[in-house]
């Protein structure tokens, strides 16, 4: 200050309040991760939604999406940079604080924001969403973050791989240490550094592909791929690949020719059509028939070869779905309990020709379609769905005939859930077990040494499907369950 007069004592300057304008797609973003984290929706049903209440479309639409998608699967990776950055446990961080902090950090490491436009952007939509205070925080832990780049705080926060190599690729790969495990266990990796599992969980974050099923005498597999701009798929006959779009645009899809399917369930219930079975070959049952897609390609099948199909689904509404895939096709659906076979007249015990039991599982093989379930997923989980999963089998191999065969169908590569039922199976009842890889189609590679085969996103492109051929003993054994 220049002068001789009276001094008068200093203010501080005080910036005018401005309004804060929060970006749209940041907002819906956030919106849409705290209705996962508070009322456990699912993103991919809660965004699309998000964007169209509110006029959000084209690269805004896209930006929202990634940033949603990324910050889901990145989330025990962002928490580990997070909480080297932050002055408070992220136990004692509001949850809605730590979404915001989680949506920032995943622009700042991932995304190609700029570092001051990401944290000014984020603190924005916090000033409006949170309080003023939370966004002074979410501002100070963001600009931490900026310091570094992804490469220079995972080298911080993750174990060195030579010392732990689980809790080295949980953090890298951001998966649950007990799922890093599970995919390491079912691919016998036993390389130290586990190469291959770093691969299986890499492919959890790949931009996936839809794949529709052009179902067998409704539509053809080319004619399906021409008209939608997507590429025939390397495995299945039926399946087209999608580059991108919406296929509830397609037409065939709306008029029930095609369906989404991944090409690996398209293969599982391929698979049980294609075992050799000496004698009868008409009735066919899917014990775990909900929403309809392998029900769905079952009954084209069994069209084309004088089979009829009997789908059991037990919940209500699903068992809607189904009738409303199979329509038309030679399926009867019923509404019931798949492990009352013997007991229910649908359900005749050695009744079918061919079963599929496409049990409930972890979905561990799926986790790249659901950006949130890898965390949402927990180990306390497996028993109960285990113990589900053997008595469906169970009841499998008392409704196939003498000489029949049963699919056991998981997604999902956890051995408790694949091997260790088929073996349980076979014991119990001493099932002759089928080579799948002669049931599928010639010239798949990597399906390992047989019988049963695991199918892998980063091997396949498929989800990671386990399929299992039992054919039950024509003698009959008295170990067969009751
Ligand atoms: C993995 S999903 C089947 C997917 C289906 N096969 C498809 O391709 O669309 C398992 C289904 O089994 C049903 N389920 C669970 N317990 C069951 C039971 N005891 N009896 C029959 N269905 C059951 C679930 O409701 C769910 O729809």
């Amino acid at each position: 200050m220049s002068g001789h007069g009276p001094s008068r004592p200093a203010r501080k300057a005080t910036r005018p309040y401005r309004k804060p304008v929060p970006d749209p797609a940041r907002r819906a973003a956030f919106d849409a991760l705290t209705s996962v984290s508070a009322r456990d929706a699912y993103a991919n049903l809660v965004l699309p939604g998000l964007l169209r209440d509110r006029g959000i479309t084209g690269r805004d639409a896209a930006f929202a999406t990634e940033l949603t998608y990324g910050t889901l699967r990145r989330r025990g990776t962002l928490d580990a940079v997070l909480a080297a950055c932050s002055s408070r446990p992220l136990a004692e961080i509001d949850p809605r604080v730590l979404d915001m902090l989680r949506m920032g950090a995943y622009q700042l490491l991932h995304m190609r924001v700029p570092a001051h436009a990401g944290v000014s952007a984020t603190v924005e939509v916090a000033r409006v969403a949170l309080s003023d205070g939370q966004a002074k925080f979410v501002n100070a832990v963001l600009r931490r973050i900026t310091e570094r780049d992804e490469e220079a705080w995972l080298a911080e926060v993750a174990p060195p791989r030579e010392r732990d190599a689980v809790a080295h690729l949980a953090v890298r790969y951001a998966h649950p240490e007990w799922i890093v495990r599970a995919f390491a266990d079912a691919l016998g990796d036993r390389d130290g550094a586990l190469a291959e599992t770093a691969a299986a969980l890499a492919a959890d974050d790949a931009p996936g592909t839809t794949h529709l099923i052009a179902r067998p005498g409704q539509i053809d597999r080319d004619e399906l791929a021409a008209s939608t701009g997507g590429e025939p798929g390397p495995w299945s006959p039926y399946a087209v690949h999608l580059g991108g779009g919406d296929p509830a645009d397609i037409a065939a899809v709306r008029d029930n020719r095609a369906a989404v399917q991944d090409e690996g369930s398209q293969l599982a219930a391929l698979a049980l059509a294609a075992a050799p079975l000496d004698g009868a070959d008409v009735r066919w049952l899917d014990l775990c028939a909900g929403p309809g897609g392998k029900a769905g390609l079952l009954g084209a099948l069994a069209a084309g070869r004088g089979a009829r199909v009997d789908a059991v689904e037990q919940s209500e509404h699903r068992a809607d779905l189904v009738r409303r895939t199979v329509s038309g096709l030679p399926v009867t659906v019923h509404t019931l309990d798949g492990r009352t076979v013997g007991s229910d007249p649908a359900l005749p015990e050695g009744g079918f020709d061919r079963v599929l039991v496409d049990a409930p599982c972890t979905g561990l093989g799926a986790l790249r379609r659901r950006p949130e379930a890898r965390w949402r997923r927990q180990p306390a989980d497996v028993p109960s769905l285990t113990k589900l999963q053997r008595e469906l089998l169970q009841a499998a191999l008392r409704a196939v005939r003498p000489g029949g065969v049963v699919a056991y169908v998981v997604c999902s590569p956890h051995l408790a859930e694949t091997r260790v039922q088929v073996a349980d199976a076979v014991r119990r009842t001493g099932a002759e077990v089928l080579d799948v890889r002669a049931a599928l189609p010639a010239g798949m590679p990597d399906l390992g040494a047989g019988p049963a085969v695991q199918l892998w996103p980063h091997r396949h492109g498929t989800d990671a499907m386990f399929v299992a051929l039992l054919r039950r003993p024509v003698q009959p054994s008295s170990a067969l369950p009751g």
